[in-house]
């Protein structure tokens, strides 16, 4: 067993499966954020929990954090939906979950919930970063990760292409969920060219002057970078041979199948910025300004280092940028 705690427990008001996974405090508060999604079966959220909380354990210690990793999945069954009373039944579930783990984990934002959902968690513990500013937190982390998002592509490119100008290059960003429809714009105002997609053909209207394509069409675009921007699994044995961009970098949290995927992208020259490096942006803004009492724009310098980080990494030979980050990550968590 890699995790230190594991509760899965039924809500007593929502009898719905919250499943909080603690990976590791080695370094500190584990911290991840709450996932409220629908799952075949529950197991398949707990399947997830664990490995997106063994995520948050790298992707904290390589953003340099005193932190470990950990995450709340909420397994809805298919097709069920929540009204108000429900969903805020189903945090205050959360809450008390996290409540019973006396500040060991910290939860935030993640697929399907946002800063309002963190003020309702709050009622029960205080555990819960990104309530919106004006509740006293430190708001909406997804512009914050699409901001150390550009960072990657920028290492990327100066690593494939010998310059960091993003202007000319070309992306397909597949997925226009929060942290998507930002990069997207930023991008955008970067002059690059672009490709964007989404499973939900009511987000074209986010798309601006990308050139809208089916999720298919995106995945195995031919850009510089692809931008992974939904949700995990996307590289396979299956996928992988299909591809033909240059780079991808993107923030969708367990973008590899496995970790032996890796090697196939590698053994394909394409070059992978590890998901875990490239999204720690809203952790990295979330702690700095909560905890630290930074202010937004020193939080905001902090967040540009994920440029260098990634250079490192990707600078490592004799090893796939899975195998250098993990390293590293395991060197920090070391103590080192
Ligand atoms: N969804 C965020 C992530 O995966 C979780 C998070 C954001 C947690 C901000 C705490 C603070 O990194």
């Amino acid at each position: 067993m890699e995790h230190e705690n594991i509760v899965i427990r039924r809500g007593t008001r929502s009898r719905l499966p919250i499943i909080v996974a603690v990976h590791s405090t080695a370094l500190g508060q584990a911290i991840g954020g709450c996932r409220l999604a629908h799952y075949p079966h529950w197991r398949d959220g707990l399947t997830d929990a664990l490995r997106l909380s063994a995520a948050m354990s790298d992707k904290a210690a390589l953003a340099g954090l005193p932190n470990g990793g950990g995450k709340t999945v909420v397994a809805l069954p298919p097709g069920r939906t929540l009204d108000q009373a429900e969903r805020r039944d189903v945090l205050y579930d959360v809450g008390d979950v996290i409540a019973s783990l006396d500040g060991g984990y910290a939860t935030g934002p993640d697929v399907g919930t946002g800063p309002d959902d963190m003020v309702t968690i709050a009622e029960r513990t205080p555990y819960a970063f990104c309530r919106p500013v004006s509740a006293g937190g430190s708001g909406d982390s997804s512009v914050h990760t699409a901001a150390g998002v550009l960072a990657a592509p920028r290492a990327v490119c100066a690593e494939r292409f010998g310059s960091p100008d993003l202007g000319g290059r070309s992306f397909a960003v597949l997925g226009l969920g929060r942290v998507g429809t930002h990069v997207l714009r930023l991008l955008a105002q970067e002059k690059a060219t672009l490709v964007a997609a989404d499973i939900d053909e009511s987000r074209r209207a986010d798309a601006g002057d990308a050139t809208w394509v089916t999720p298919q069409e995106c995945l195995t675009a031919d850009v510089d970078v692809l931008v992974p921007s939904a949700l995990g699994g996307l590289f396979t044995p299956a996928t992988v041979p299909h591809l033909r961009c240059a780079a991808i970098a993107g923030p969708a949290n367990n973008q590899l199948d496995e970790p032996a995927t890796a090697a196939l992208l590698h053994d394909r020259g394409i070059l992978w910025a590890p998901d875990f490096v490239v999204s720690a942006g809203g952790i990295i803004h979330a702690t700095a300004v909560e905890l630290h009492h930074e202010t937004s724009e020193q939080a905001g310098a902090r967040v540009e280092a994920i440029a260098g980080t990634l250079t490192e990494i990707l600078r490592t030979t004799g090893s796939t940028p899975l195998a250098a980050a993990r390293a590293k990550a395991r060197r920090r968590m070391m103590g080192e």
